[in-house]
């Protein structure tokens, strides 16, 4: 009989991989998603990337509609459910701050409250390292300062209290908060990747572009800060790591009740020139870039202490920076290949 994990968010950038790691461990995702950040393509790529017979297991939905999820556990006898599923965009939070509250703290109440009507006690959330704000020093371990500096953060910061109650008040709860410190890079088929609505923020997508581009140039938010060579450093973490780093989670919590909450890191930072230059080797292109001025919020550095969640479920990252790169331009030339097959067919329309 399959082990069904109910995944929302599914079809993001994150969820898909996560899908894929799920299905090659033998588990099957029953995807919720409203696709408000994401395409239904990526349900037909997991299936064809993890060489499943199978179609992924789509509702269109939101997970703040509790008749649907009600709906979706009476139909797939549920396990455990990984919540991806949520706005994560810092600046954007601070101009829509009921947007952001609505949908990642009402959306897991929802979700909590629903797997509470079907019996499912079993949660894994996705938190963000996000939720120590501006860390005193690195590497930060899960008992740094939690001091978040955006409604995005809050919000992060609300719901892994909100599954500390949960877990407090119901032994029957297993919650594990996954703090993640910078996820980056693709599935290596070039098949999976993220997807960005409008111009990118995240320094990786940024890379991408403007490698793709050639002409663009980069600019580097800040070259005076204290670090070797003036640029802010962070902890870039494979994404396919991430996902496994989900499953590893899981297993945890067939072992452990209670609440607990892990670091999702390489363990080690970069800067973003070694990172520029990391990129240009990969696809063998010099990035042309900038120096300009500091970006309002950003810490000059910090990396994550990967040590509890070694030692709790044997996870550690295994992939490298250099795979980040060329895992991320893989998919950015699929994605090109896309938009030129789109235009063809537009000009052919014409
Ligand atoms: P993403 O936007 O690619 O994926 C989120 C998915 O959730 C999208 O497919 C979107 O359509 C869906 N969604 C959003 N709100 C929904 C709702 N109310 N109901 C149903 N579906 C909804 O983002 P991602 O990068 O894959 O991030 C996944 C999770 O990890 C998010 O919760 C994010 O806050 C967290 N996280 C991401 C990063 C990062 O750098 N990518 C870092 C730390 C934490
Ligand atoms: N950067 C540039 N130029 C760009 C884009 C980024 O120099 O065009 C720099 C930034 O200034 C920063 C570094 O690259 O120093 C990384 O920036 P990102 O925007 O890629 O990532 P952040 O560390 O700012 O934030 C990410 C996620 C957040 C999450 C946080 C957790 O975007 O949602 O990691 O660590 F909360």
């Amino acid at each position: 009989m399959s082990i069904n994990i109910l995944v929302t968010g599914g079809a993001g950038f994150i969820g898909s991989h996560t899908c894929v790691a799920l299905i090659e461990a033998g588990l099957t995702p029953v995807v919720i998603d409203n696709l408000c950040n994401a395409d239904a393509y990526a349900l037909a790529r997991i299936a064809q990337v993890a060489d499943s017979r199978q179609p992924v297991a789509f509702w269109r939905g939101d997970v703040r509609d509790g008749a649907l999820l009600d709906k979706i556990f009476a139909t797939h006898p549920v396990h455990a459910v990984v919540h991806f599923a949520g706005l994560k965009s810092v600046g954007e939070s601070v101009a829509h701050p009921i947007g952001y509250y609505d949908c990642n703290v009402q959306g897991s109440l929802s979700l909590v409250s629903a797997m509470q009507r079907a019996g499912v006690h079993r949660l894994i959330f996705s938190s963000s390292a996000t939720v120590y704000g501006q860390p005193d020093r690195s590497p930060v371990a899960e008992t740094a300062a939690l001091r978040p500096c955006s409604p995005y953060g809050q919000s992060k910061l609300f719901v892994e209290r909100l599954l500390g109650d949960l877990a407090h008040a119901d032994a029957r709860w297993r919650v594990a908060s996954l703090r993640y410190f910078n996820p980056a890079g693709a599935h290596a088929s070039g098949l999976l990747g993220e997807r960005t609505a409008g111009a990118p923020n995240n320094l990786v997508p940024v890379l991408c572009r403007a490698a793709a581009s050639r002409s663009e140039s980069l600019t580097v938010h800040g070259g005076d800060y204290p670090t070797p060579d003036g640029t802010c450093i962070r902890d870039y973490v494979h994404v396919m790591d991430v996902a496994e780093g989900h499953l590893a989670a899981l297993r945890h919590l067939d072992a452990s009740p209670g609440a607990s909450t892990f670091n999702l890191g390489v363990g080690r930072g970069t800067s973003v020139l070694e990172l520029l230059g990391a990129f240009g080797r990969a696809c063998d292109t010099e990035i042309r870039h900038t120096i300009g001025p500091r970006r309002v919020g950003d810490a000059a550095a910090y990396w994550a202490d990967v040590e509890l969640m070694r030692r709790t479920t044997g996870w550690t990252a295994r992939r490298t920076i250099a795979d980040i790169c060329s895992d991320a331009w893989r998919w950015q030339q699929t994605l090109s290949r896309q938009a030129v097959v789109a235009a063809r067919s537009t000009a052919t329309a014409l």
